[in-house]
């Protein structure tokens, strides 16, 4: 393979998030992760919840100079609203837990690692939820704000890069439509309102970010998953174009254009599934549109038309026009069951010149899922992750081609650093460049992550 080089100033950084690294520690407030665990344990895998991290709360130090060793100079994480505020209604913020964002938060900065904060990272407070149905409320957008202003007051001085929210669609889906996150409400009629109210909550933040004159740039970080149709058919093409609108274009447009896309609002009208909305929202949606966006990509949306119509009683969904097409042969992550496709990273670049007029945008997460990684350990007992090594380098030399065609990408973000707690499924799946030890948290590079070390420094991932 040629020699890869990316631009001097690249961004090489990982990602992760609050709920996912930091531990309960001085933690005051529930999230719905905390409730839902609480209540129903047997949906976690091997029944680990939130509480059981890798301890960022008390050993970020120690991470950042992991980072710093690794070369790495850059790290997206987020905060968390159940700790940084602790009263909802006012915003009135905890202290103890600002403390903690700004040590972390300097710590990086004092080792020469950007932070990237994101606000959201699927993190509804419970009692937010319990209250008023989360983003289903109007109200919840304006908490959502005062909590936005309390962070970007408190760092916006230091932080040079805001996210308003992590991959809302996948928040929203497994919320309102596939069950998989609570409180696994199935409406459409959900999941449109709450999608809309987390568009004006991020147009209503960007505002105000623009308004407090701080120095850095805000955005979105979406996951923008190439819709790939089984054949070039009419039907199955046109099963792709709705599964674009609906999963990706229901934010990309907005945040980067400042509107929607006419036939995903025509579909709503058409299934009488339209969500409210003040007239004065769409001005504030058209104005704040975002400096860069983040995209995450691990992996393509395959699809195709119906083999067959929907039961017309049943409530509509987009299913009824596309479903998911598994193409026989596509070459999987055996250890996670993903498809690995590198070159829809070229594909996602190239449609962000292309159609989104060259806007800064940088990949936010990708990364390789496995099961059972204890078994890649050597007798040292350190993850000889050469999978994670190849995987990393086809997808980058996909980046590289679509930088050197002029795409405007300014940087690349594994998921993620320290193996760390996810969601439903915990620890099932291990990401990290670095390997955690589940009985006392330490940390071990992994093979992945001295192969890093050295490609940064020599910028060669050949
Ligand atoms: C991403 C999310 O989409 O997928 C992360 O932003 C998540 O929060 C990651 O951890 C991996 O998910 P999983 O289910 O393979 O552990």
């Amino acid at each position: 393979m040629n020699k890869i080089q990316f631009p001097k100033d690249f961004l090489w950084g990982t990602a992760s998030s609050g709920p996912q690294s930091e531990g309960y520690k001085h933690k005051k407030n529930d999230s719905i992760w905390d409730y839902w665990y609480k209540k129903e344990p047997e949906r976690f895998y091997n029944q680990v919840g939130p509480e059981t991290t890798s301890n960022v709360y008390e050993q970020y130090a120690e991470d950042v100079s992991i980072m710093k060793e690794l070369n790495l100079n850059s790290f997206r994480t987020s905060i968390q609203w159940s700790r940084l505020i602790k009263d909802f209604e006012t915003g009135e913020v905890d202290q103890e837990a600002a403390q903690f964002y700004n040590r972390y938060i300097d710590e990086m900065i004092a080792n020469g690692i950007e932070p990237m904060m994101n606000l959201f990272h699927f993190d509804m407070p419970y009692e937010l939820e319990q209250k008023y149905g989360g983003f289903k409320s109007r109200h919840v957008v304006d908490l959502y704000v005062k909590f936005a202003e309390a962070a970007f007051e408190l760092f916006g001085d230091r932080v040079k890069y805001w996210i308003s929210f992590n991959e809302p669609v996948a928040y929203t889906k497994g919320a309102y439509w596939h069950n998989l996150i609570y409180p696994n409400e199935m409406s459409m009629q959900s999941y449109v309102q709450a999608n809309y109210h987390i568009l004006l909550a991020h147009s209503l933040i960007v505002s105000a970010y623009r308004k407090g004159n701080y120095s850095g740039e805000i955005g979105i970080v979406v996951d923008l998953l190439p819709p790939i149709p089984r054949s070039e058919n009419p039907a199955d093409v046109e099963a792709g174009r709705i599964a674009d609108l609906f999963i990706n274009l229901i934010f990309m447009d907005p945040c980067v254009r400042g509107e929607y896309d006419q036939d995903y609002l025509n579909i709503l009208k058409k299934h009488d599934c339209m969500f409210h909305y003040h007239i004065e929202d769409l001005e504030a949606i058209k104005e704040n549109t975002v400096d860069f966006i983040g995209i995450n990509y691990y992996q393509p949306m395959r699809v195709k038309a119906r083999d067959s119509m929907p039961n017309p009683f049943s409530p509509f969904t987009p299913e009824w026009y596309y479903e998911p097409y598994e193409m026989p042969n596509r070459r999987m992550n055996e250890y996670r069951g993903w498809e690995i496709y590198p070159k829809a990273l070229y594909d996602i670049a190239m449609r962000v010149k292309n159609e989104y007029g060259n806007i800064k945008w940088y990949v936010s997460e990708n990364g390789m899922g496995v099961q059972g990684e204890e078994r890649f350990k050597n007798k040292d007992g350190f993850i000889e992750d050469d999978y994670r090594i190849d995987f990393i380098k086809e997808h980058l030399g996909w980046l590289a081609k679509a930088i050197d065609e002029g795409s405007n990408c300014f940087g690349y973000h594994l998921w993620t650093f320290v193996d760390n707690w996810s969601w439903t499924n915990a620890y099932k799946n291990r990401y990290g460049l670095v390997s955690l030890n589940l009985n006392n948290t330490e940390r071990t590079i992994k093979k992945s992550g001295n192969w890093i070390k050295e490609a940064i420094k020599n910028n060669d991932f050949s």
